[in-house]
């Protein structure tokens, strides 16, 4: 069971133990809808606010797709120039509005810390959908399910793990919420991985060693081995300022690439990325000479969204238990993905 009925989910110190391990026992029942297979309506009538303030194709797209997908209604914004905000209206009276249309948000925000005063404004759930440099909760939801996904195919357990983290680990709010939310489980092997000036916030270090668990943190990917899971990470440009010369501190030889995992014997290990790569020349982000290799999950990964999305909106709109009562098949055509590259591959271990 879990509290998160009528709740908002600003962070990942939100959820508990239980109520993590809830939604992903429920985001794996959502497989079918979000594979095509079945339909539910369990959330007709439903209204999503969907106010993205930042830029974001995958975030916004899959809660979209996902609240369609338990059959709600979505109205959205999608630039904040376009909105009210550029006319000096306050995320107080926006969230206050907002609240008069719809039954439930989802907010992306450039401030740290805007979810929250979205949160304190209006009666209806508030999702983070990442608040600058902050939180982003659900990504960090969607990464546990896809580890644990990965892990299920290859026999391992997340108890005992080396998860590396490479990039840019001060800005990258993703990094932040999965960081948290693993602390939640026992005995892992962290090693985070950054040039000077993009070192994880030092309170995020301080609270998961206070769990318990072991922290490297490296400053070259030389330093890489024996890790299971390797979660690259984009370097947050628009958080950087550009008359600084932080840029320059992220050198070529930070780029994970096919030589960087043979060099550190990590060929075996999950790649993961929250996405987007960056693909501009010199912006050193995940390669795409590892596009073919089986281990790379980062589309697996992106997949995952729609089914932990659809549990969160189930659960936090209280409809969970009706969503296997109120199934039907699917009658157009969907071309159906089959192999490993298909997120419904693996099934989690019981
Ligand atoms: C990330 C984000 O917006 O924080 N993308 C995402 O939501 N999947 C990562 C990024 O922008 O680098």
């Amino acid at each position: 069971m879990t509290n998160l009925k009528g709740k908002h989910l600003l962070s990942t110190e939100d959820l508990t133990l239980e109520a993590t391990e809830y939604l992903l026992q429920i985001a794996e029942q959502m497989t079918p809808f979000a594979k095509r297979r079945k339909i539910t309506r369990v959330l007709e009538g439903a209204v999503l606010a969907n106010l993205f303030f930042e830029p974001s194709t995958r975030t916004r797209l899959s809660f979209a797709a996902a609240f369609c997908r338990l059959g709600g209604a979505v109205c959205d914004i999608t630039d904040l120039a376009l909105s009210s905000m550029a006319k000096g209206e306050s995320i107080q009276d926006t969230s206050r509005v907002v609240a008069g249309f719809a039954d439930i948000m989802v907010v992306r925000h450039p401030e740290q810390g805007s979810a929250a005063q979205f949160a304190t404004a209006t009666h209806i759930p508030v999702i983070n959908g990442g608040d600058g440099p902050g939180e982003h909760p659900t990504q960090a939801l969607i990464d546990l399910y896809t580890i644990k996904k990965e892990f299920a195919r290859l026999d391992k357990n997340l108890k005992g793990a080396t998860i590396a983290f490479v990039g840019d680990l001060k800005y990258s709010r993703t990094t932040h919420s999965l960081l948290k939310l693993l602390a939640l489980y026992r005995d892992i092997h962290f090693v985070l991985i950054t040039p000077p000036s993009f070192e994880m916030p030092p309170t995020i270090v301080d609270q998961i060693a206070r769990n318990g668990h072991v922290i490297e943190q490296l400053s070259s990917l030389q330093g890489l081995k024996n890790v299971d899971v390797i979660y690259a990470t984009r370097v947050q440009k628009e958080r950087i300022d550009k008359n600084s010369n932080t840029l320059t501190n992220y050198a070529a030889d930070f780029q994970l690439n096919s030589q960087a995992l043979v060099k550190a014997k990590a060929q075996n290990a999950i790649i993961m990325h929250p996405l987007p790569r960056d693909s501009r020349a010199g912006a050193n982000d995940l390669s795409t000479d590892l596009n073919n290799n089986e281990q790379l999950a980062i589309f697996r990964q992106s997949d995952n969204g729609i089914a932990v999305r659809m549990a969160l909106f189930s659960v936090i709109l209280g409809v969970e238990h009706l969503v296997l009562r109120n199934l039907r098949d699917v009658l157009w055509f969907t071309p159906k993905q089959i192999g490993t590259q298909d997120a419904s591959f693996h099934r989690l271990k019981a």
